[in-house]
């Protein structure tokens, strides 16, 4: 179905992300890979990407070769290389096949205490690299019940973009993830989403400009599943989905895969 926005036909393909976070082994990961191509290989409407825990990042690439699944990492460490003991850089996610990278999860942001600052030195570095990124942003639960939503997701925005331009941005993905609706069931209405959504892409039009907003793809994160997907999905301003859990079973993935490709 073809979406408009200002009367012109929306040309944004979706993108549908599967984020593995610390689940799967070499086993697992290689098994649900290839399931995950098996059942979206066919999609021609929809890009899919899986992002898979570090060590299983080069076996689950491997599998993925020549197919239509893309793999990304769920971080990386802004420096180059040196004594920074447990971290990963750009250039070791793009060797073993990374094309995309997860930028400013919540769970880093939350438990692992990455700060606005650091997220926009992570997504400069990300794109300088030629990694494709996805960068996330959302509200946890007091901050919406205190109205405070929307100058949230702004100020996640402005320090991540400021210095960044539109061309410089050309590759990059948004993922609005409200904090309260990852890993709890609790999914945000479409309606509640796409508010968001539609406010984000203002938002970025006012900072980058329109042709920037308007070409932008925005998906929306927090327990999405095979059946609350299509709703979410036909949303104007929804332009694809970054599942967590259901993205461990690859026939959900699939179907979530499948709403937004039209079956
Ligand atoms: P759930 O789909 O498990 O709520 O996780 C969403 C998420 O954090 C994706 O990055």
């Amino acid at each position: 179905m073809a979406r408009t926005l200002g009367g012109s036909a929306n040309p944004r393909t979706p993108i549908i992300g599967g984020n593995w976070k610390m689940h799967t082994d070499l086993a697992t990961a290689c098994q649900l890979a290839s399931e995950v191509r098996n059942r979206t290989g066919a999609l021609r409407s929809v890009e899919v990407v899986v992002f898979p825990p570090f060590p299983l990042l080069h076996p689950v690439a491997e599998r993925l070769r020549e197919s239509r699944v893309a793999v990304g990492a769920q971080d990386l460490h802004p420096a180059p290389k040196g004594a920074f003991t447990s971290a990963v850089s750009a250039s070791m996610l793009t060797s073993v096949g990374a094309q995309w990278v997860l930028v400013g999860h919540s769970e880093r942001r939350q438990v692992f205490g990455d700060n606005d600052a650091a997220v926009a030195e992570k997504l400069r570095v990300a794109l300088n690299a030629g990694l494709r990124p996805v960068l996330c942003i959302g509200e946890t639960l007091q901050e919406r019940e205190a109205g405070r939503t929307f100058e949230v997701l702004a100020r996640q925005l402005d320090t991540a973009l400021q210095q960044l331009t539109a061309p410089a941005l050309a590759s990059l993905v948004l993922a609005d993830e409200p904090v309260w609706a990852i890993g709890t069931g609790k999914v945000a209405t479409p309606a509640q989403a796409q508010e968001a959504h539609a406010y984000i892409r203002q938002h970025v039009a006012g900072s980058h400009g329109q042709a920037f907003a308007s070409a932008v793809r925005i998906q929306y994160g927090g327990s999405v599943k095979g059946d609350n997907a299509a709703g979410l999905l036909q949303q104007p301003d929804i332009d694809g989905a970054l599942v967590g859990g259901a993205s461990l079973d690859a026939e959900d993935f699939a179907a979530i895969c499948r709403a937004r490709a039209g079956g």
